[in-house]
């Protein structure tokens, strides 16, 4: 047995796979959105004077976290909040005043500001391991990516050299605990919701530049920049047909169901989806 994925204009023949993508394509066989919700995290990058040795992170949610950060010639520091699932609070102009409010950042200090999204497991632990015969997977991060994915790869390494690690179990993709079978009507409740309201209100009321309308049967979503230009996307994800959100402040289009990222023209940022949006 062997796999052949196509890569663009060539194809690789492999006995085994791992799919290390954030967040997989596909549904079956693991079945992640029904185990899994994603949250989404605000960043805001600060110039500061003094550089401060220490990180912290708050235990509750939403969390907070802070750190300093210094290159050759400037001292940063990185404060981030207002996490949230990407079901709710979908404001993301508000999201990122919040973390301004938190951390008692003006406006004029601020360098950058970017979101982000995670996967979060319904027992917060990662999905490492075997999901069939020879395909491999590493994902469910829980915010913890360094040092997740310095695991999965000590993990995965070991599984396919020799078919046995130490942490087979506890990571084991496949496996069924109280914690996902309690979680689980949640999840797909979830995701029912989630669908259904990102189909039906894609005119959000804090929008103040894009409008959607209907056009030969497809939902177009219209924005129009700061010199006027119009910029037009279908607006429903090629993934899973979820509608999506425009995010005013980074300027793109965001999935709300499992954070496919696409630009003011459709193109794509990042997946799952492997598809742009464009209007033809
Ligand atoms: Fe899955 Fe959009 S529907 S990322």
């Amino acid at each position: 047995n062997k796999f052949i994925c196509n890569c663009g204009s060539y194809s690789i023949e492999t006995k085994k796979v791992v799919f290390a993508s954030h967040y997989p394509y596909f549904l079956f066989p693991l079945m992640l959105p029904l185990k899994t919700y994603i949250e989404k995290s605000y960043i805001i990058i600060t110039k500061e004077n003094e550089y401060r040795n220490f990180s912290c992170i708050s235990s509750n949610k939403p969390i907070i976290s802070t750190r300093f950060y210094k290159d050759n010639n400037n001292i940063y520091k990185i404060s981030l909040g207002s996490s949230h699932n990407t079901m709710l609070k979908q404001n993301d102009e508000e999201n990122f005043k919040n973390v301004q409010r938190e951390f008692n950042i003006k406006d004029e200090s601020i360098l950058m500001k970017y979101s982000n999204t995670d996967i979060i497991t319904s027992d917060y632990i990662p999905y490492i391991g075997e999901i069939k015969e020879n395909m491999f997977i590493a994902c469910g991060y829980n915010t913890w990516g360094m040092t997740n994915s310095l695991l999965s790869g000590l993990i995965l390494s070991d599984l396919i050299k020799s078919g046995v690690s130490e942490y087979k179990d506890l990571f084991n993709p496949n496996r069924i605990n109280i914690s996902q079978l309690i979680k689980f009507p949640f999840y797909l409740i979830n995701q029912i919701v989630s669908y259904s309201s990102s189909k039906l209100f894609k005119n959000k009321p804090w929008y103040k530049d894009v409008k959607t309308i209907k056009e030969i049967g497809d939902d177009i979503s219209v924005y129009t920049d700061e010199f006027g230009i119009e910029h037009k996307v279908k607006n429903k994800c090629p993934h899973m047909g979820c509608g999506l959100i425009f995010n005013e402040v980074e300027k793109c289009w965001d999935c709300p169901c499992h954070s496919s990222r696409f630009d003011i023209d459709g193109n794509l940022i990042k997946g799952p989806s492997n598809k742009n949006i464009k209007v033809d």
